[in-house]
């Protein structure tokens, strides 16, 4: 029985709890600020476990993170959502003392911690500074998610049917992503130059680079929460599952890409209990490598202005190891 820990549990977090309801052997531990709002979603979901006949999946809410310590995953989603005009790194000051505070709260934790929260890149960075766990342990979604789009788009343009297609999404999370063409396989197959020229006439990198801007203007308020939660439960089953899956995550790179360390970003890896098992460096074409490493680049002043967080945390030395546990967790 899996333990899976959700920190912030609004759109996102409460499309993502209701999606693992029909997941076998999993229970869900729900924390919010809103500790009432959390108790209420849990309740919520119980019932709906009943009605769905997906029973018996436990769903309890927490009163504080500490109680998620135990947990085999994290996810950490806690913080504000971009508004319409706003982009991902409008939120990085308010996000990074959120995402400080939680990682404080998880001090100590041998979970799996996936982080959804934004800018995501820079916070996955954050959390994996901040948490200390070994390699891998820390990972941010965003490539999965706009894989999605990338496909979603794709599929439009050339009038096929979305699942039979593959693409890679490399780079960070934010205007300057880069879906790669030359990754598109359908059904296995590459595209003909025929097919890839209609991608580029009909703004395929456009579309999906505005994916989530195009969804938070046409909601008005907040951002998306299907799409989001579907990539997070993608990768919470790879990591639950053992699965050995290759998929695009963020993840503080250790000298791939030409020597890019110290820093998050998307990039293929092998994901399965405990997170990270390997980064698989994605080949690229000479343009494909510069835009790579210039969306690289967008991340590195992101790093600098959270620098404050990070030298925080060493001011206050070790954290005290507070027994939080699951068990303390209340309906
Ligand atoms: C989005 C958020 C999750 O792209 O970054 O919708």
């Amino acid at each position: 029985m899996a333990k899976i820990g959700i920190v912030g549990v609004g759109n996102i977090g409460g499309a993502l709890a209701h999606s693992l309801l029909s997941e076998p052997n999993l229970q869900l531990y729900l924390y919010d600020v809103k500790i009432s709002m959390a108790k209420g979603k849990a309740k919520d979901l119980r019932q709906a476990a009943v009605i769905s006949g997906h029973g018996p999946t436990a769903v309890y809410a927490a009163n504080d993170v500490k109680d998620l310590k135990e947990c085999d995953v994290v996810v950490v989603i806690a913080g504000l959502a971009r508004q319409p005009g706003m982009d991902r790194r409008a939120l990085l000051h308010a996000n990074a003392e959120i995402v400080s505070g939680v990682a404080t709260a998880l001090k100590g934790t041998e979970a799996t911690v996936v982080v959804v929260t934004n800018p995501v890149d820079t916070m996955t960075y954050l959390m994996t500074r901040l948490l200390d766990l070994p390699f891998g342990r820390v990972v941010g979604m965003a490539s999965v998610l706009d894989e999605g789009r990338f496909c979603s788009a794709i599929a439009k343009i050339l009038n096929v049917d979305a699942s039979s297609l593959t693409a890679c999404v490399v780079g960070a999370h934010n205007d300057s992503m880069v879906p790669l063409i030359s990754s598109i396989r359908w059904g296995g197959l590459p595209l003909s130059p025929d097919q890839v020229d209609r991608l580029v006439i009909g703004g395929v990198i456009e579309q999906t680079r505005r994916g989530g801007a195009n969804i938070v203007q046409l909601l008005g308020s907040g951002s998306a929460y299907y799409g989001p939660a579907e990539a997070v439960k993608r990768m919470v089953l790879a990591i639950t599952r053992d699965e050995n899956r290759l998929v695009r995550c963020s993840v503080v790179l250790q000298g791939e890409y030409a020597g890019v360390t110290d820093l998050s970003c998307g990039t293929p890896v092998v994901l399965g209990c405990q997170g990270v098992k390997e980064i698989v460096e994605y080949p690229m074409s000479p343009e494909e490598f510069s835009l790579f490493q210039r969306s690289v680049d967008s991340l590195k002043d992101e790093r600098a202005l959270i620098q404050t967080y990070l030298d925080a945390s060493i001011a206050m030395g070790p954290v005290e190891m507070v027994s939080g546990g699951v068990g303390n967790a209340k309906v």
